[in-house]
């Protein structure tokens, strides 16, 4: 009997909603067309160990509850970069060429990553010097890589963030309070522009647009004092900076430090300048932990699909991308150099402002 050929899969970066499904769709197309689907563990942390961490994915094991859950059944890392990884005693290596050779070993015709831009970019070069041929798939809450109208996991976060903003409006409305909810996106205001839009913010900051403070208390005052509402909804983005220009982080135990604690910032200084009493929520990580809403299990799936038809016809180094209703391929190259922030004069932003959401500019 002929063996096999066979594809790689990993997912690798920071998890979301979606990732099981992409596999699950890979594995079926990629079984149908006559392929081995081997799944690398922890993203390329588990192509440094010897022997190389993998599963033989079946359709057998990837029925309609793995596309339904949250998180990906292969685990994931967000750090360790290959070319300059952290070593116990404090120093750092480059360990690509254990990558490359892990991937040889497993005799791989291709590799399909699925990860953000900072994945991608490890994933390409590790490509490039290997001779590996690749194929990305798009995912990040973030939305923020390039060349892709939407990335796997954005859509169920910005649900998520709205059904927050959702929640938030009766507690406000009850206690005559602000609310400020804040979401994560990194240096891009997807999140906050899209759930904040859906949620019905008041408000919504995001660090694509320069705000001033008293603007955001003279909207506040104005709806109490003249639309005659006892409560409001702010929504900010993880990475919108003081009005000195200053971010706000939070180091974790080890010493990470990740964007967090802006709304607490807004939230003094509201209380102080309106007299409203206001609360903070940080979303955080729930926006990433969940089952995927409808919008990615299709995104996850059609991507899964098309990976598998870029193997069959041998087209590498290039990212899957949805582009008006159709997915398309793009080099892998001109997604991560061109880092998708909000368009500021873009639909939604237009939509948002004739709406009456004030973003503290004007
Ligand atoms: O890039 C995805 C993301 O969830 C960002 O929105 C957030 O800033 C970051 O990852 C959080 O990272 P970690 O999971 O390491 O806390």
């Amino acid at each position: 009997m002929t063996k096999k050929k066979r594809i790689g899969i990993l997912t690798s970066g920071g998890d979301c909603a979606g990732l099981n499904a992409v596999l699950r769709a890979a594995v079926h197309a990629g079984t149908l067309a006559g392929y081995e689907i081997v799944g690398i563990e922890d993203g390329t942390a588990g192509l440094l160990d010897d022997p190389a961490r993998y599963q033989v994915l079946t359709p057998k094991m990837m029925d309609t509850t793995i596309m339904r859950l949250g998180g990906t059944i292969l685990g994931t890392t967000n750090k360790g970069n290959p070319f300059n990884f952290p070593m116990p005693d404090g120093s750092f290596k480059d360990r690509s060429q254990e990558i490359i050779d892990g991937i040889k070993a497993l005799e791989l015709e291709a590799v399909i990553g699925i990860g953000g831009d900072g994945s991608l970019a490890i994933l390409r070069q590790l490509a490039q010097q290997g001779g590996i041929n690749l194929i990305g798939i798009p995912k990040t809450i973030d939305n923020d890589l390039g060349m892709t109208e939407i990335s796997v996991g954005f859509e169920t976060a910005v649900w998520t963030a709205t059904e927050a903003l959702d929640r938030l409006q009766p507690t406000a409305a009850s206690h005559d309070r602000v609310m400020i909810l804040e979401v994560m996106g990194r240096d891009a205001g997807h999140i906050a522009l899209h759930s904040g839009i859906a949620g019905g913010a008041d408000i919504i900051l995001i660090p694509e647009v320069p705000y001033d403070m008293d603007i955001i208390a003279k909207k506040i005052i104005s709806i109490r004092e003249e639309q005659g509402r006892n409560f409001a909804l702010v929504c900010v983005s993880e990475a919108v900076k003081t009005q000195s220009g200053e971010l706000i982080e939070v180091e974790h135990a080890g010493g990470e430090k990740r964007y967090g604690g802006i709304g607490h910032y807004f939230a003094e200084r509201i209380a102080k300048m309106t007299g409203f009493e206001t609360r903070v929520t940080v979303l955080g990580h729930v926006q990433r932990g969940c089952s995927p809403i409808p919008a990615d299990r299709l995104i996850a799936s059609a991507f899964g699909v098309k990976a598998i038809d870029l193997v069959k016809a041998g087209k590498y180094d290039r990212m899957l991308a949805w582009s008006d209703r159709e997915v398309i391929d793009v080099p892998i190259e001109k997604a991560i150099e061109s880092y998708q922030q909000v368009a500021t004069d873009g639909m939604l932003m237009k939509t948002a402002r004739a709406l009456g959401i004030c973003f503290g500019d004007v």
